[in-house]
């Protein structure tokens, strides 16, 4: 009897030492340091959700700082992660290139880096261990590919099309101009009149049709857009201009965000190629098997559809962003 009670008493004791002293075993939250771009558009509020909350799902430490759009931002970012030794780095470049230096140092701080949604344009590949995110050449030539079969069906009318180009010098803003000029170049009925930078913002974007609206008036058949943001701004453009978007002025976009279907579904905005903002828990298992020193690919692509107008209403209770 008096064995038995002892037993129990030791037993508890234990367990209160175990509860009161961490032991050098428990295993410790792994800790991201993740650079976002900035809060741009409706596809990038979705991103940070979703990161956020794959972030919250896995247990893990998220130690999040929004860019604001500038590469200088990101820069004092990664050495602030660096500087508080996370486990992974992870962020989507603002712009392509210029990311030797930092990504340089963080190597040689033993932290693993991994890109999401955009590419960086470095000289050694081993500076990061993994990228996943979309093919926006892909993108720009699903936009292409819709123009080619639509301007089918009026095979002797020219179209003159003017483009609104994300951030100068980003990843999606540089390929997605790349696909679509790739597809429509063998196409003399095609031409692009005007193409300039929204920054990847509804208000740019209706700031810089108007522009194009001004100098270029009833000659514009098609715009292109590189995000919904944009192409949604311009619409009010258009709309104030006393025209017709997605009638008088075809409107091309990209991203798929709801903002976009709600347009189409009212008429204004022909089709949109998707651009799977949901990254957050592909991202969070990379990092994951990474520290554990598992391989990981090098590349993920996303996998992605192309919504026009007519599927619009059917598709809008599918969307999730
Ligand atoms: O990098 C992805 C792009 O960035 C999205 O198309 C755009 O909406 C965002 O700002």
């Amino acid at each position: 009897m008096i064995s038995n009670r002892r037993t129990v008493l030791s037993a508890a004791l234990a367990a209160v030492i175990t509860l009161s002293v961490p032991s050098a075993f428990a295993a410790k939250p792994l800790v991201i340091g993740f650079s976002q771009v900035g809060a741009e558009s409706e596809w990038r509020t979705a991103n940070t959700v979703s990161i956020k909350d794959a972030a919250k799902k896995e247990g893990i430490t998220l130690k999040f700082a929004d860019a604001q759009q500038k590469q200088e931002n990101q820069v004092k970012a990664i050495r602030s992660f660096i500087a508080q030794r996370v486990d992974v780095i992870a962020f989507s470049p603002v712009v392509e290139s210029g990311w030797d230096t930092v990504l340089r140092e963080a190597k040689r701080a033993n932290i693993p880096v991994i890109l999401t949604d955009r590419a960086v344009n470095v000289s050694d590949p081993s500076l990061y261990v993994s990228f996943l995110g979309s093919d926006f050449v892909e993108e720009g030539r699903r936009a292409g590919r819709w123009l080619v079969e639509r301007q089918k069906k009026t095979p002797d009318v020219a179209l003159n099309i003017v483009e609104l180009q994300g951030t100068v010098g980003s990843a999606p803003a540089l390929d997605r101009k790349k696909g679509f000029e790739e597809i429509i170049a063998g196409n003399a009925k095609l031409k692009v009149i005007r193409s300039q930078t929204g920054d990847f913002t509804r208000a740019k974007g209706k700031e810089v049709m108007e522009a194009f609206l001004k100098a270029e008036g009833k000659k514009i058949n098609v715009l292109y857009a590189h995000n919904d943001d944009m192409a949604i701004g311009a619409i009010q453009a258009i709309e104030e201009a006393g025209l017709k978007p997605g009638k008088d002025i075809l409107v091309i976009s990209i991203d798929g965000v709801k903002g976009a279907f709600e347009a189409m579904i009212a008429g204004k905005l022909n089709v949109t190629v998707e651009c799977n903002p949901l990254l957050g828990p592909q991202l969070m298992q990379i990092a994951k098997d990474v520290v554990a020193k598992k391989p990981v690919p090098k590349r993920v692509v996303t996998q992605e559809g192309v919504f026009p107008a007519e599927v619009a209403a059917k598709e809008f209770p599918n969307r999730k962003y």
